[in-house]
């Protein structure tokens, strides 16, 4: 098992940024588990498939070839789909996706063998709750609500108006599912990133993990 550094938050609290940063400082495997969530509906959307039947989404999840680049690339069945798994309709039928307790269950499988195989930095919702229960280091990643809609707009280049609409029905799905559902881990740091800048974000976590970590490996 290698170290498991786990920032788990709401959409547009900042997470992917913080968490390929540190990975890259670290010289740690990113790991955008969303990313895994988001390639299982694109497939199910393009099969014209209910990202809510059970049986066909558990099928997709195990069948899926979801690789992810150090770089933040991510390929499904071979194919780049990098780009194509940002669109808004993906990112609403993988809230419903993430939703099914039997992709969840495949998913979580693929991550905890990756974390099994290297040092990495894991982002998603359950990461420190369910995945990685006994992680190095916790951190729960938020934002004001008007904070982390001004910033998904403007990654996205899209009305702001619209993107509130989503980010709020996608949270509210995300805290109400049955199925590990966004929540703080009893032991998570909890850090609230609204006005602070993405360098002061990095070196607030990287002090919590050079404090948590004494095990001799060196940290730059
Ligand atoms: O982080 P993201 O917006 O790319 O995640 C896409 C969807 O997947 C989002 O609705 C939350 C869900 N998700 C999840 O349930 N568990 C994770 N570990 C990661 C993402």
């Amino acid at each position: 098992m290698g170290i498991v550094i786990a920032i788990d938050g709401p959409a547009g609290a900042g997470k992917s940024t913080i968490a390929r940063g540190l990975a890259q400082r670290l010289g740690f495997t990113y790991i955008d588990s969303g990313a895994m969530y988001r390639a299982v509906a694109l497939w199910a959307l393009r099969e014209n498939l209910d990202p809510s039947d059970s049986h066909r989404m558990e099928q997709l999840a195990r069948a899926a070839e979801i690789r992810l680049e150090a770089g933040g690339g991510v390929s499904l069945n071979g194919e780049d789909v990098t780009q194509a798994i940002r669109e808004t309709a993906v990112s609403v039928a993988a809230s419903v996706v993430a939703a099914v307790a039997s992709v969840r269950r495949a998913l979580v499988e693929k991550q905890r063998a990756i974390g099994a195989q290297s040092n990495v930095v894991m982002e998603g919702r359950d990461i420190g709750s369910v995945v990685f229960p006994a992680a190095n280091v916790k951190i729960f990643l938020d934002a004001d609500p008007a904070e982390r809609v001004r910033r998904r707009a403007q990654e996205t280049a899209a009305d702001p108006a619209r993107v509130s609409g989503e980010i709020e029905d996608r949270d509210r799905r995300d805290r109400a599912r049955s199925e590990s559902p966004l929540t703080q881990a009893p032991d998570a740091v909890y850090l609230d990133s609204t006005g602070l800048s993405i360098e002061q974000v990095e070196e607030a976590i990287l002090r919590i993990v050079r404090a948590r970590i004494t095990n001799g490996k060196e940290f730059r």
